[in-house]
């Protein structure tokens, strides 16, 4: 997109009194005045440039540490009102595609921007399901890792290593290139995730079995032992399958970004995605169904709920599950997430920690920290719960976000190459530090 309008210098007109879209801004150091172009709620950071006090000043820039206010791109793919609690695929609500799709459809949906019809939802699903395997060698890989290796550690690594696989796949500017990438990327996050999980117990890799489902294939990957043939049970098979659709994409979080920011420079897509797995693993990003768990298991009964709110209150620690960068509302995929864990405990016994949350999550609601700070549950609030009801260690709660977040890195890693507008991630910085100085020599200094 290109500015409505180039940035025009006011100083010697009187601006104008009728309504358009624009800002007049008038830099009180020098009386200087401009008018920048509006467009979409939005001005260019690089009209505020022409603002200088001396002529060979470098500009005007804005400052936003941690992006609070800044737009990086524009997108077409995830929908967010963080005020309304909405979330939209493609204009697609969540709930209704949580419903009524399933996880390799709604990944065609994030890449392809429609929904795919019956032979294109074949086809999508025929390749992925025949990019499942991994090199025998990046099973030597994973060997090598000890047994007490955190799987997302050893994602992050076989991701990247995926990069010396294929090297094919630096043809970025190939769409057919992409595609095989793509295939390859969402077929085999969920074998690279269970050999890791295998890996740790020391239990031998169960290869994918194509007849099943994406999800069929993953438990069948993570827990077939001496069954000639592995039948995962449909409701904790569908209840994966929805929580995936939930965590296939989030727009601009801090995963996508690092995926945006990675393959800005041209990298392949297997290193980009070794990077966003890297920044999901965080405890603040995707590594918070995890921490909730343990959070859970430290405060370890109702009755120690209030004492542990109050160290919350205090500043003490954080209430792991709460609060979101955009959602000032109850987090919508959360509301879905809490009644896929009745179903899921329907099966496999109720997780008594679902007491200790639900309390946590009854006292901040009306507690006035929270409820001022608009602090709700997130995704990530029920979601290691019903994981650890299905029998994964927390180790594994990251990874199992990582696996369809997959399609939307894609997605937005696509959408950036495409975008003329893009180029290498560089931001400014506002430097403080000292001004020229001379070398001290070692004997001199104090
Ligand atoms: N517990 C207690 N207080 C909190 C929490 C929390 N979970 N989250 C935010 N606050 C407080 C902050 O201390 C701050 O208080 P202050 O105004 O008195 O300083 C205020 O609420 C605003 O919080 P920020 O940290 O400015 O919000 P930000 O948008 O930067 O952070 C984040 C968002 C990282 C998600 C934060 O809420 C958090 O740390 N939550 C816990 C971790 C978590 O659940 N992460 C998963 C996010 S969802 C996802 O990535 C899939």
């Amino acid at each position: 997109m290109n500015p409505t309008k180039p940035a025009t210098d006011l100083s010697s007109e009187s601006a104008s009194k009728t309504t358009r879209d624009t800002l007049s801004i008038t830099d009180n150091r020098t009386g200087q005045q401009i008018e920048i172009p509006i467009k979409h709620d939005t001005i260019r950071a690089i009209d505020l440039r022409p603002i200088k006090v001396k002529p060979d000043d470098f500009g005007l820039m804005g400052y936003d540490p941690a992006f609070t206010n800044t737009a990086s791109c524009q997108s077409k793919i995830t929908y967010i009102d963080g005020d309304k609690g909405i979330l939209r695929y493609r204009g697609y609500s969540i709930e209704e595609l949580a419903e009524k799709s399933t996880y390799i459809e709604t990944a065609y949906l994030l890449l392809h921007g429609e929904l795919p019809t019956k032979s294109q939802l074949a086809d999508w699903s025929y390749h992925v399901t025949h990019h499942t395997f991994i090199h025998e060698s990046i099973k030597k890989f994973i060997d090598g890792f000890h047994y007490d290796a955190h799987p997302m550690g050893m994602m992050i690594s076989t991701v990247a290593a995926l990069s010396a696989f294929y090297p094919d796949s630096k043809d970025i500017f190939n769409p057919e290139s992409r595609r095989k990438q793509t295939y390859r990327l969402i077929g085999k996050m969920p074998t690279l995730a269970a050999f890791a999980y295998r890996h740790s117990l020391g239990m031998p890799f169960v290869y994918p079995d194509n007849d099943l489902s994406y999800c069929g294939n993953f438990l069948n990957m993570l827990f077939r032992t001496t069954e000639a043939k592995y039948r995962p049970n449909p409701t904790l098979e569908r209840a994966l399958d929805i929580l995936f659709i939930l965590h296939a994409d989030h727009e601009q979080n801090c995963s996508s970004t690092a995926m945006r920011l990675v393959g800005s420079s041209h990298v392949d897509p297997y290193c980009a995605t070794a990077a966003a797995t890297a920044a999901l693993y965080g405890p603040l990003h995707g590594g918070a169904n995890e921490a909730v768990l343990r959070m859970l298991v430290e405060i370890g009964s109702i009755q120690n709920v209030p004492a542990y709110i109050k160290s919350v209150k205090a500043g003490e620690k954080l209430l792991m599950g709460f609060g979101h960068r955009v959602y000032k509302n109850y987090d919508p995929r959360a509301r879905i997430v809490k009644n896929i864990a009745y179903e899921v405990f329907d099966v496999m016994g109720i997780n008594p920690l679902i007491e200790i949350a639900l309390e946590c999550e009854r006292i901040a609601l009306e507690d006035e920290y929270f409820v001022k700070r608009k602090l709700y549950p997130n995704v990530d609030f029920y979601t290691g719960l019903i994981y650890q009801s299905m029998g994964f260690p927390m180790t594994m709660f990251p990874v199992l976000f990582a696996i369809p977040r997959t399609s939307g890195w894609i997605a937005q890693w696509e959408e950036m190459l495409l975008d003329p507008e893009q180029k290498i991630s560089r931001p400014r910085q506002v430097y403080l530090g000292s001004d020229l100085r001379g070398y001290i020599p070692l004997d001199n200094r104090k």
